[in-house]
């Protein structure tokens, strides 16, 4: 467990530099409206208290303040996504804090939603956070979790696994000078796929209603699940 939360911090650590541009540059720029698209599904407002967890370089809280979100928060245990966050908005300082998903030290029922971006792959304990997401929403409140998934159609999906496979550890290694972390990004979300149920997790940490969308081709998943 620990081995998985060092590794995963240290690869961040190490391509958050790049990460902005790469991931514009790898999705073709779609990245952002996948999170807007989930924002608008969510049905964020005025009156939302909203923490984004696994923040990084806080492109969904970012996202959110045009759904007029004004009280924003933000969690990463990435030292380096968190700086460069604090960066790029300055409504966010003192607001984004260094802290791991499965251990939130924030009040029980005090949040009215959660979200989190390509995010939940990388927890090292999955039913933790989410139990931990659990406890901090308040009655009613969502959490909105965005992630990739393997496409189905068989002929999209060996197009795609080149892509995943062979020209984005490529180019991301190239740019980033991190090679390793961008192989870590596909065989992850293909070993998250063939494992891990997350409707089936957010249920064992009590949450009801559990929506699912699948969103460009099937390669990206919004679950938005209730308290
Ligand atoms: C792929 S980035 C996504 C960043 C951002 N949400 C976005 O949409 O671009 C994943 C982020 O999750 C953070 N992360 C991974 N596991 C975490 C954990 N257990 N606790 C807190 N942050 C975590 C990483 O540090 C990294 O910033």
């Amino acid at each position: 467990m620990n081995d998985k939360k060092n590794k995963v911090k240290k690869i961040f650590d190490s391509i958050a530099f790049r990460y902005d541009f790469l991931n514009h540059l790898l999705s073709f720029g779609i990245d952002n409206y996948w999170r807007l698209k989930a924002l608008k599904l969510t049905g964020l407002d005025k009156d939302s208290i909203l923490l984004d967890v696994a923040c990084g370089t806080g492109d969904v809280a970012i996202a959110a303040r045009k759904f007029g979100v004004r009280n924003i928060y933000g969690a990463d245990f990435s030292f380096n996504m968190l700086s460069l966050f604090n960066q790029k908005s300055n409504w966010i300082h003192g607001r984004c804090i260094q802290m791991v998903a499965e251990k939130l030290p924030v009040k029980s029922n005090s949040i009215t939603n959660i979200t989190v971006a390509f995010g939940v792959r990388n927890f090292y304990n999955i039913q933790e956070g989410f139990d931990s997401f659990f406890d901090i929403l308040k009655e009613k409140g969502k959490v909105t979790i965005i992630e990739f998934r393997m496409p189905i159609n068989i002929f999209f999906k060996i197009l795609y696994k080149f892509y995943f496979k062979k020209i984005l550890p490529l180019i991301g290694g190239i740019i980033s000078g991190d090679k390793a972390a961008y192989k870590y990004l596909p065989n992850s979300v293909e070993e998250f796929d063939e494992k891990i149920n997350m409707p089936e997790l957010l249920k064992n940490s009590g949450f009801e209603k559990i929506e699912k969308h699948t969103l460009t081709f099937g390669i990206v998943q919004v679950i938005i699940a209730t308290k």
